[in-house]
């Protein structure tokens, strides 16, 4: 049944984890959020009523999406005091590791009023989290250029507000783009939740402890950095222009391929889907579109393309079921929108911040639920007598 699955780590023990949120099929290319194919979400929702549904079940009416936005909207504020957080950073340390840090230094604000067994104390720190992760997000961003951080704007919507605070400078109004804030928007949709990642496990992990959703939420975030997950859209850019130009590309497929040359082709291959990314193949699709619609022309996008294709009439790839995932188009579209690349894993963050709090919650209400703890297959040393330093 949909939900319940039992896998095998790899170390002979086995862990089962129970959760109603996000249903995979690796072998279809299928991804549904509480049962509705990512396909649907992503030509007719928004990230905040897809945020709702991960949370609550079930899709909003009018006046609880009014509501929800509404809480939203009334808690993007972040304290003053972290600016001086931030001040303690040099200019060129990464938004990753500022956002990691930021976001667990609310647990300082929050700590004392937070019962993590009390279900509308869950809630508000969920509402929190996806309210005040686009306004720590920009001051990173804004912090790492020497810019003057911005608040809030709570007459826009959120994406809307979230460019407002990444770009907006004080010589000129922001002319937003409803192109990019539609682009961004339908990202965040497609990011937004993916069953048992190594990030969302974390989150899990750390949860069960009893620990307060900020620190749970810090801990999938630094989870998240790794290139082999959600770090893989700043390397793919950075493969791309390493390739540099679409004649280069059969060399890099060469390359892959060498277990000699540690090189790999980021934003291929995944530990569940053995097909299609459903989430890819809608990112591919708005590529074209985007761009054109903004008008830019990224001759990079001509490398991803010529790479693709080489790499899926390829054996090795084929064999090996290898094919791209959400993070292989993607930070193309965040250049075009004009996000830097260390930025990209922190748009990672700002979307995935709702499935992992949905499962932090999740866990708090499944009956029985206990601590995380798995097992192992020892390999070490048999017993063995202590020797006196003299005598090694
Ligand atoms: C995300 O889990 C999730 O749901 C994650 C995510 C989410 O939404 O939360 O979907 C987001 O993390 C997507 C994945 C992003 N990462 C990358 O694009 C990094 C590049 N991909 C690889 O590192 C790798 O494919 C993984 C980590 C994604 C998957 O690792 P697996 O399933 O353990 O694959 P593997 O390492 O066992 O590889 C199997 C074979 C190996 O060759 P052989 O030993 O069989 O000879 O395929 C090869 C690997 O060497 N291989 C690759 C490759 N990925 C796997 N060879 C070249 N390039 C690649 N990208």
């Amino acid at each position: 049944d949909t939900g319940h699955f039992t896998y095998d780590p790899g170390f002979g023990s086995t862990a089962s984890t129970k959760s109603a949120i996000t249903y995979i099929d690796g072998d279809q290319g299928v991804l549904m959020y509480r049962g509705y194919p990512i396909e649907q979400l992503a030509e007719k929702s928004s990230f905040l009523e897809v945020s709702y549904l991960l949370l609550n079940g079930e899709l909003p009416n009018k006046s609880q999406f009014a509501t929800f936005e509404n809480d939203i909207t009334h808690h993007t504020m972040i304290h003053e005091s972290l600016k001086r957080f931030f001040e303690g950073f040099h200019h060129d340390a990464h938004p990753m590791a500022m956002l990691a840090a930021s976001v667990a230094s609310l647990s300082a604000f929050y700590h004392d009023d937070l019962d993590v067994d009390n279900a509308e104390d869950r809630k508000l720190a969920a509402i929190r989290l996806i309210a005040k992760m686009p306004t720590i997000a920009a001051a990173c961003y804004r912090y790492s250029v020497d810019w003057p951080f911005r608040y809030p704007r709570n007459n826009l919507e959120y994406v809307d507000r979230f460019l407002h605070m990444m770009f907006e400078v004080p010589s000129e109004p922001l002319t937003l783009s409803p192109v990019a804030a539609k682009a961004l928007d339908l990202l965040f949709i497609l990011h937004a939740d993916h069953e048992q990642n190594a990030s969302t496990s974390t989150v899990r992990l750390v949860g069960s402890t009893g620990a307060n959703p900020y620190a749970s939420i810090a801990a999938g975030i630094t989870a998240l950095w790794g290139p082999a997950h959600g770090g893989a859209n700043e390397a793919v850019l950075k493969m791309l222009e390493e390739i540099g130009t679409p004649d280069k590309v059969e060399t890099a497929v060469k390359r892959a391929k060498d277990k000699n040359d540690n090189f790999r082709l980021m934003g291929f291959g995944h530990r569940v889907y053995k097909n299609f990314d459903p989430r890819a193949k809608i990112i591919r699709e708005m590529c074209h579109k985007v761009l054109a619609e903004l008008g830019v022309n990224d001759p990079l996008l001509d490398v991803a393309m010529k790479l693709e294709e080489a790499a899926l009439k390829d054996d090795y790839f084929v064999e090996r079921k290898l094919y791209p995932n959400v993070d292989f188009y993607s930070g193309i579209i965040y250049k075009a929108l004009g996000i830097p690349t260390e930025m990209f894993t922190v748009m990672f963050a700002i979307a995935r911040t709702a499935g992992w709090i949905a499962h932090w919650i999740e866990q708090h209400e499944t009956p029985g639920s206990r601590i995380g703890r798995p097992r192992q297959l020892y390999v070490g040393s048999d017993k063995r007598d202590y020797t006196p330093m003299d005598k090694r």
